[in-house]
């Protein structure tokens, strides 16, 4: 059959409250033009990320009320710990809240003053958190995976050179090598098998730990499987377990690929390093079998984590944006190529080349889908990296609007949706002004910033 359909049916169901063209004019007026300040009930389809915002299956549903709140050795804990270690074969296995509390607890120990971290791209939670410690990180990703364009298999992988380059000159100041799979602020790209097995093999050489950022580690699995010599046939699982037996650590952000509304964990091998970790654990998070979170939380991941490798969701996940991606490229829409696992990019700068930098097309095209289509989703350009620390602003390396979708949460005919609104767009896009900021923090700008349109 041509058609992938949704591999589920729908068991419980939210309504989504219908709004007019007119509606939303005043509406993100009122929040001044900042998609960050709509109410989400006023938003149709919300595409502003795929972070804790996914469907549960009856399974999980159910898997709540197994839930054991005891403080200390509650089974949901060792459900979660098997459940993990099935994918995953790390020694220790220490819950956390969310990913970016992983991202604090590693470097509170690996990095301080003086040290820097290579990474493919370092997501903004992974670098904020090194810097706070005081150390610097490095993106190493090749250089396809900065063209929109590139057709790329892999546009994650780390660019193997760079990195070599990279030890034999900071080596000392190294703490560990990292890589993100997929790479998600380089558009939710995956890193091939062959380059994970590199960047491990370089780290080694140089006695480095080499840690995998696994938020989308399936996603990533499935790309391997379809795009990677060798590995067609091979279960999703094998090749899962494959990525993982080759690094030292992982950090893990579970509201993503294991279809849960919170949490996360730290893998770790070492047993000083996890000595250490589960020390600062129970300072920050709390006792090292819950971790920040509930015991329904822990049961609701362990059992989303047998769902995400299954090859029918995951063949179906990716097709969905492929069809997105391809739909909106005939439209003359252009997006970043090849659509990645999570999200669709669309490159606002160039659909909006009549609007300058400097007026944010990016912020402009976002409004332009909530106005015509009450479409929620996320300028990542100039508007989210133009404003410097000493408060100077600079042109970001690219104007993209991600479309991040939600697992198992729409269906085919919210995508079709989605294209006729980019069809309206792209119709009178040369009337689409740009927009000027009339208020701004000192720092991450674009979740409180006001903007007024030209
Ligand atoms: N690493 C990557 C690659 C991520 O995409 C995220 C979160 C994190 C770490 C942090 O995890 O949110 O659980 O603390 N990304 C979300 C997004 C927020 O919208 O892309 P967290």
């Amino acid at each position: 059959m041509k058609t992938i359909i949704e591999p589920f049916r729908i068991k419980a169901v939210e309504p989504i409250r219908m709004t007019t063209r007119e509606e939303r004019l005043k509406l993100i007026e009122k929040a001044d033009y900042n998609l960050f300040a709509l109410h989400s009930e006023d938003v149709l389809i919300d595409l502003l990320t795929d972070s804790g915002t996914s469907a549960m299956s009856a399974k999980q549903q159910a898997a709540l009320m197994s839930g054991d709140e005891s403080y200390a050795g509650s089974p949901s804990f060792f459900r979660f710990e098997a459940a993990v270690k099935n994918l995953m074969p790390f020694k220790h296995v220490i819950p956390t809240h969310q990913g970016r509390a992983a991202e604090a607890i590693l470097f509170s120990i690996l990095g301080g003053p003086g040290k820097t971290i290579p990474s493919n791209t370092h997501f903004d939670t992974t670098r904020g958190n090194i810097e706070a410690s005081g150390a610097e990180g490095h993106d190493l990703v090749i250089a396809e995976g900065l063209d929109p364009s590139s057709e790329h298999p892999f546009k994650g992988n780390m660019d193997l050179e760079r990195l070599q380059a990279f030890l034999a000159d900071h080596g000392d100041a190294v703490p560990c090598v990292m890589l993100t799979v997929t790479n998600n602020a380089g558009g939710g790209q995956p890193v091939s098998l062959a380059n994970i097995r590199s960047v491990a093999r370089i780290a080694h050489a140089h006695k480095k730990p080499f840690i995998i950022d696994g938020c989308r580690f399936a996603e990533n699995a499935y790309f391997i499987k379809m795009r990677e010599d060798g590995q067609g046939d091979r279960p999703v699982k094998d090749i899962v377990g494959d990525m993982f037996a080759l690094a030292d650590g992982m950090t893990m952000s579970a509201k993503k690929d294991a279809f849960a509304n919170i949490g996360g964990w730290l893998a770790l091998n070492d047993d000083d390093l996890a000595q250490a970790a589960r020390n600062r654990l129970i300072l920050t998070e709390g006792f090292p079998t819950y971790g920040g979170l509930a015991g329904r939380d822990l049961d609701a991941i362990a059992q989303g984590l047998t769902e995400i490798i299954d090859e029918d969701y995951l063949r179906y996940r990716l097709r969905s944006m492929a069809y997105i991606g391809e739909r909106l490229e005939a439209l003359g829409v252009p997006t970043v190529r090849p659509t990645g696992g999570h999200a669709v990019f669309v490159d606002a700068r160039r659909m909006l080349s009549h609007i300058p930098t400097s007026q944010y097309p990016g912020q402009s095209l976002a409004v332009a889908m909530y106005v015509e289509g009450g479409i929620r989703s996320c300028e990542i350009g100039t508007v989210m990296f133009g404003l410097k620390p000493d408060g100077t602003e600079v042109e970001a390396p690219m104007d993209l609007v991600r479309m991040a979708f939600p697992r198992r949460v729409y269906t085919q005919s919210h995508a079709d949706y989605i294209v006729e609104v980019f069809e309206e767009i792209a119709a009178r896009k040369d009337s689409l002004r740009g927009m000027r900021i009339t208020w701004q923090p000192t720092a991450m700008r674009h979740f409180t910033a006001k903007f007024a349109p030209l």
